[in-house]
């Protein structure tokens, strides 16, 4: 997942496009959506913005605004979220209607498990959870461990004697862990074959690259669409030993190549910048918490699973979930959403319902099992949790354990702006303290 924007593929922008047009908007000047319906995304720091703090705890269900002739509601309470999200026949995923009903799963772009409802949505869930199950990931495990060994050694490498971005002993931790590990897993988990990762990378970078506006990030997304295209027609007659592969081997019959792409892209969309998102914050959330992070070097796994559930909920790093369509006239909230509205459900804000528990605005690494949607919840809730959660404990307790005096390079981080990932662009480190000067 990205931003708002990446939402919508080549085609469903050409429809959105067409149908802002009639309606008198330019949506190709907006690199942003209007500030009347982007302002929930916006952070002081990790922390939601006050305005958000004070609807959640006046109006847990709230009218945000009206947008090309919809009504946009916004649902930052924990449980009012849980019950948009869980019921399965009430709101529907596909964004069609935000673009006309001309767009089409088969002669489009539009496709993936978070813009399809059942029975597809079903139907495709099944071919991926296989993949997805603690046997196959535990698979993965070894390979993950030793991606993480080998970006602390390139980590050390930049940033040894001399070395780092300026020559001071700096390096980026996004550019160097926080990207390449969930990247390189993805990869392993795909089948990719080694030459097509260096393509593939860039693909993924582009997706970071916040210069280029949205256009520059609707072209990496098609793009990326485009390559698991042809690596999928390849991989009918040659099965790789990763996904892609797997799901041809066993359901080859049941599955065409557009669909089939459509997952193994909302694989990469949604476990690259968001796993991405979680080193590179949690990493800075740590650093401000230095016995925490001492403490994730240790051996106790109790420890690493609790800090990286509440770093999980603190930071949410996808701040809303898919947009939901009410498919006839619902009662949340004590609101009435109808038919033609947009419901969207604010994850940050949920996560710190001051209804949930204690202080809820702090991290606190020693809060017991406290429930939370970082992962969404229901039928969408996201496919690949517990391979992120397999990625988080492997790498922050090895980053602790290698450099327990890693320190922030920089005292003000540039986050990202408005965006449905929140995270850095970079991470400047110092990977030890410096040696002290000779008299
Ligand atoms: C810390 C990392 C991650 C976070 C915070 C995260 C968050 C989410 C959330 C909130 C959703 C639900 C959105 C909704 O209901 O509208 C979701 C769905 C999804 N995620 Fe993740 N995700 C992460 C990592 C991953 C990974 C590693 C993968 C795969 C390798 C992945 C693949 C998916 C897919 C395919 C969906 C769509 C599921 C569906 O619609 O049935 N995610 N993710």
């Amino acid at each position: 997942m990205s931003r708002l924007t990446t939402y919508l593929s080549t085609r469903v922008r050409r429809l959105v496009l067409a149908r802002a047009g009639r309606n008198g908007i330019d949506l190709t000047k907006l690199d942003r959506v209007p500030e009347s319906l982007s302002w929930p995304l916006q952070r002081n720091g990790v922390d939601p913005v006050e305005r958000l703090e004070e609807l959640c705890g006046r109006e847990p269900v709230a009218k945000l605004t009206s947008f090309l002739g919809m009504n946009v509601w916004l649902v930052t309470g924990q449980a009012e979220a849980k019950q948009v999200l869980a019921d399965t026949t009430g709101y529907s995923n596909d964004i069609r209607p935000l673009v006309g009903r001309s767009g089409s799963t088969t002669d489009g772009d539009i496709g993936g498990l978070g813009f399809t409802d059942p029975p597809d949505h079903t139907r495709l869930r099944r071919l991926l959870t296989p993949e997805f199950t603690m046997r196959r990931l535990e698979r993965l495990r070894p390979r993950i461990a030793s991606i993480v060994e080998g970006q602390l050694d390139e980590l050390d490498r930049l940033g040894g004697a001399g070395g780092g971005d300026g020559g001071d002993g700096t390096v980026d931790l996004v550019q160097s862990f926080a990207f390449p590990v969930p990247f390189l897993v993805i990869c392993d988990l795909l089948g990719l074959p080694d030459e097509d990762r260096d393509t593939f990378r860039e693909l993924g970078s582009a997706r970071f690259d916040v210069s280029t506006g949205g256009t520059g990030v609707f072209g990496a997304v098609s793009g990326s669409r485009t390559f698991l295209m042809e690596a999928t027609r390849r991989q009918r007659t040659d099965p790789g030993p990763g996904l892609i592969g797997q799901i041809i081997r066993e359901h080859g019959d049941e599955i065409n190549d557009f669909d089939l792409a459509g997952l193994a892209d909302g694989v990469f969309t949604g476990g690259l910048e968001t796993s991405a998102s979680m080193l590179a914050l949690g990493t800075a959330v740590l650093l401000d918490h230095r016995q925490d992070y001492r403490a994730m070097g240790g051996e106790d796994p109790a420890v690493v699973e609790r800090t990286v559930e509440e770093l999980l909920r603190y930071l949410s790093v996808v701040q809303i979930a898919f947009p939901r369509f009410p498919l006839r006239d619902l009662q949340v909230g004590g609101h009435t959403v109808r038919k033609g509205d947009v419901v969207v459900c604010h994850l940050a804000g949920a996560n710190r319902d001051a209804r949930t528990g204690e202080a809820m605005d702090r991290f606190d690494a020693t809060r017991q099992s406290v429930s939370h949607l970082a992962f969404g919840h229901g039928f969408h809730r996201c496919v690949g949790a517990e391979l992120a959660r397999m990625e988080l404990r492997a790498a922050f307790p090895a980053l602790a354990r290698r450099f327990p005096d890693l320190s922030l390079a920089t005292d003000r981080l540039d986050y990202r702006d408005r965006s449905i990932v929140y995270g850095v662009e970079s991470l400047p480190v110092r990977l030890r303290q410096p040696e002290p000067a000779l008299r």
